[in-house]
C-alpha cells in the first residue's frame, strides 16, 4: 500500500537502480515524495513511509500531467533505450506545462552532441531541451555504475569470471548511492540549480583491477577476460539486448578501453561533504550478491 502525501518532489525511475535508491533516501529522512511508476504492482519495495506511488508512463505522455500535478522538482531518469530521448523530452515537455520549478536530471560523464556514443548524445538533446526550456536544472552526470558489475552475476556465479570488451582501459566508476545522495541534495537543498555534477569514484580501475578486489571481498579468485567487441556484441543480443541497446554498449566500451573515462571528480565531495565512496567498500557492502 502506498501513502497518500502532498509532497512537491516526483521521482522518475523510481523502480530502477538509482531510483530505489533515491526513495529510500526519502523515506530515511521522512521527506514525503511520489514515486511515478509503470505498474505500482512491480513496485512493492517502494512502498515505504511517506512514500506515494503515481502511475505513468513516458511512453503515454497524456498520463505525465497527473503525475506532475502540484510537482515543484522532479527527478529524471529512464534507462536508455531507443526511444529514452523521445521518452525524456515528452516529460520535460509536460513539466514545462506544469509549472514544474527545477527539474533534476540524471545525465551521464561526457554527454555531448558530436559524441562518438549515443548515449551520451540523447542525455545531451535532453540537457539542451531542459536548458531551453527555462525549468532550472541540475545534471548529473555519473561515470560507469559499480553496480553493473551486478549484471555479471550469472558467469561470476557460474565460471568465476566475466568479460567485456573494456581492454586495460581505466575508469572511474561509481557507486550508485553517491549518485543517490547528490540527487537527494539537488531536490531538497537550495543552490543547486544550474549545476553540473560529474559523478565519479575516487579512483580509475581496469577491469582487471576491479575483478581482484572483488576476488578479496568475496575470498575467492575472480577473473577478469577482455574479449572482442563482435564476443560481446554478440552475446548481448542472445541475451535479449535491442540492437540499439548492444551497440550503444559497445561504443561505450571503445571509449571507456582508451581510458576516456579516467578522470576524478571532485563534485560528490563537494555536494555530500565526504568522499566518494571506494570500489573496496562496494565489494565489502555487495558481498552477499556475489557469493
Ligand atoms: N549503467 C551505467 O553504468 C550508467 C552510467 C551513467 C549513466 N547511466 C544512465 O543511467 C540511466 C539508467 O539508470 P538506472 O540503471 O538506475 O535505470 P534502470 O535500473 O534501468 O531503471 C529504469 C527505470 O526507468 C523506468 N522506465 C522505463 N521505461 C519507462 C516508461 N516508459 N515510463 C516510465 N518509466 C519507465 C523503469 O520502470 P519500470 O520498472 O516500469 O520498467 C525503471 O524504473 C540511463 O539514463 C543511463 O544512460 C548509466
Amino acid at each position: 500500500m502506498s501513502h497518500t502525501s502532498n509532497s512537491r518532489i516526483l521521482v522518475t525511475g523510481a523502480t530502477g537502480a538509482n531510483g530505489t535508491e533515491l526513495i529510500k533516501l526519502f523515506a530515511a529522512q521522512g521527506i514525503a515524495v511520489k514515486a511515478m511508476v509503470r505498474d505500482p504492482k512491480r513496485a512493492t519495495a517502494l512502498e515505504l513511509p511517506g512514500v506515494e506511488l503515481i502511475q505513468a508512463d513516458f511512453d503515454a505522455p497524456e498520463t505525465l500531467p497527473v503525475a506532475l500535478e502540484g510537482v515543484e522538482k522532479a527527478f529524471l531518469l529512464s534507462n536508455s533505450s531507443e526511444n529514452a530521448e523521445e521518452q525524456q523530452l515528452a516529460f520535460v515537455e509536460a513539466a514545462k506545462q506544469s509549472g514544474v520549478a527545477h527539474i533534476v536530471k540524471l545525465s551521464q560523464l561526457g554527454a555531448e552532441s558530436n559524441s562518438p556514443n549515443r548515449f551520451l548524445r540523447y542525455h545531451a538533446a535532453v540537457e539542451e531541451a531542459l536548458r531551453a526550456s527555462g525549468i532550472a536544472y541540475t545534471f548529473l552526470r555519473p561515470n560507469l555504475f559499480m553496480q553493473g558489475l551486478l549484471n555479471f552475476i550469472p558467469t561470476i556465479s557460474a565460471q568465476n569470471a566475466f568479460y567485456a570488451p573494456a581492454g586495460e582501459g581505466h575508469i572511474s566508476v561509481v557507486d550508485i548511492r553517491d549518485i543517490a545522495d547528490v540527487a537527494f541534495a539537488s531536490l531538497t537543498q537550495p543552490g543547486h540549480e544550474g549545476k553540473i555534477y560529474d559523478l565519479t569514484g575516487p579512483e580509475a580501475l581496469t577491469h582487471a583491477e576491479m575483478a581482484a578486489q572483488l576476488s578479496q571481498a568475496v575470498g575467492r579468485d575472480i577473473a577478469f577476460f577482455d574479449v572482442p567487441p563482435q564476443a560481446m556484441r554478440q552475446s548481448l543480443l542472445e541475451f535479449g539486448f535491442p540492437e540499439w541497446q548492444a551497440d550503444g554498449l559497445l561504443e561505450e566500451y571503445a571509449e571507456w578501453s582508451q581510458d576516456k573515462a579516467a578522470q576524478i571528480a571532485p563534485d560528490i565531495r563537494e555536494v555530500t561533504g565526504r568522499d566518494a565512496r571506494t570500489f573496496a567498500s562496494f565489494a565489502r557492502d555487495y558481498v552477499g550478491q556475489f557469493k
